[in-house]
């Protein structure tokens, strides 16, 4: 059993044993659209899969961390103490991109991280691509809450976290994470790209920004693009075709959704969970959520059933 390498928001652990129990007892290849830390890919660690998300630096992270482990790992143990003074030897080193003084080793990662990579012109060497990999994964475990929180400009905008004893390296889990990873396709679009990828006898988990259960709720933090209404209901039209087309669906979203997939003739349940990530130390308690699928009950590998493939 892998676990995730980021932490991210919106991880899905504390929900495994409620996802697994709609699981259905056996299928081919599994996919996971919406893939942010991948608790769910890296708990299962399917045979055959392919994973998704709009993040560039994400997959690029994967694909890293997929095919050159070693070599991340090589890289990472060169990083210091987010709180020494800034490397003289690497460029960047004096202002941040709104022109803030930088004064600590980790705003001169977070300056760097700022300055490389865009959607526009996304470094093409496998040096730079190793780079933007290990930046990412640096300042995932040094920075505040371990929140990814980018700017309306793109720009990774959290401060410095206060640990006791960072561990931005994180060896055992990259070499898992690459195992897990071995035979998997990572892709880079809308996750209606799984409508190419997925056959009948298949398994898809959706895991979307969640639908915000109020208007003034803020789940824009996944990345400048953002999730609205429209794609909302896109995401309901493609889970709709799955099952028209015997693939097996199972999907999470805020408890606004209810109607909606049980309307669509999905099996829908509440369920409580406890955010991992949340800044807002009042909003910390359970949230209302959905758990949806077309998996019928009696097709269920079931709460305390292990898959026929444990065995
Ligand atoms: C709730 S998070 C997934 C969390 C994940 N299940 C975990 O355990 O960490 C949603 C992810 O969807 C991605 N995303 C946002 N819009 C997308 C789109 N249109 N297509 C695919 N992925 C998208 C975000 O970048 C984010 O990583």
């Amino acid at each position: 059993m892998a676990q995730p390498v980021l932490k991210w928001a919106g991880g899905k652990r504390q929900l495994l044993d409620a996802l697994y129990a709609r699981f259905p007892e056996s299928y081919d290849r599994y996919h996971e659209p919406f893939f942010g830390g991948g608790a769910v890919f890296f708990d299962l660690e399917p045979a055959a899969a392919t994973v998704n998300d709009t993040n560039l630096r994400l997959v690029n992270f994967y694909e890293q961390v997929r095919d050159r482990p070693e070599a991340l790992i090589d890289r990472l143990r060169e990083f210091r103490d987010p709180e020494a003074d800034p490397d003289p030897g690497l460029a960047f080193d004096s202002e941040t991109r709104r022109g803030t003084a930088v004064e600590q080793y980790y705003y001169q990662q977070r300056a760097r991280f700022n300055e490389r990579a865009y959607a526009a012109d996304w470094p093409e060497g496998d040096k730079d691509l190793l780079e933007e990999a290990a930046l990412l994964l640096y300042l995932n475990r040094t920075c505040y809450n371990g929140l990814y929180r980018e700017n309306s400009d793109g720009g990774f905008n959290v401060p410095i976290g206060r640990y006791a004893d960072p561990d931005w390296v994180q060896a055992e889990r990259i070499h898992a994470a690459a195992r897990a990873l071995e035979e998997t396709t990572v892709h880079d679009e809308d996750f209606s790209y799984v409508l190419e990828a997925a056959d009948p006898g298949d398994l898809v988990y959706f895991d979307p920004p969640y639908e915000p259960m109020s208007p003034t709720a803020d789940f824009a933090e996944y990345s400048a693009a953002g999730f609205d209404r429209a794609d909302q209901e896109r995401l309901l039209a493609v889970a709709s075709e799955l099952d028209d087309r015997g693939v097996a669906v199972v999907l999470s979203n805020s408890g606004v959704t209810y109607d909606r997939y049980d309307e669509a003739g999905f099996f829908v349940e509440r369920e409580g969970a406890t955010r991992a990530i949340n800044s807002d130390a009042s909003a910390r308690g359970e949230v209302d959520e959905i758990v949806a699928t077309n998996v019928a009950p009696e097709r269920r590998r079931g709460p305390d059933q292990a898959a026929l493939d444990d065995y």
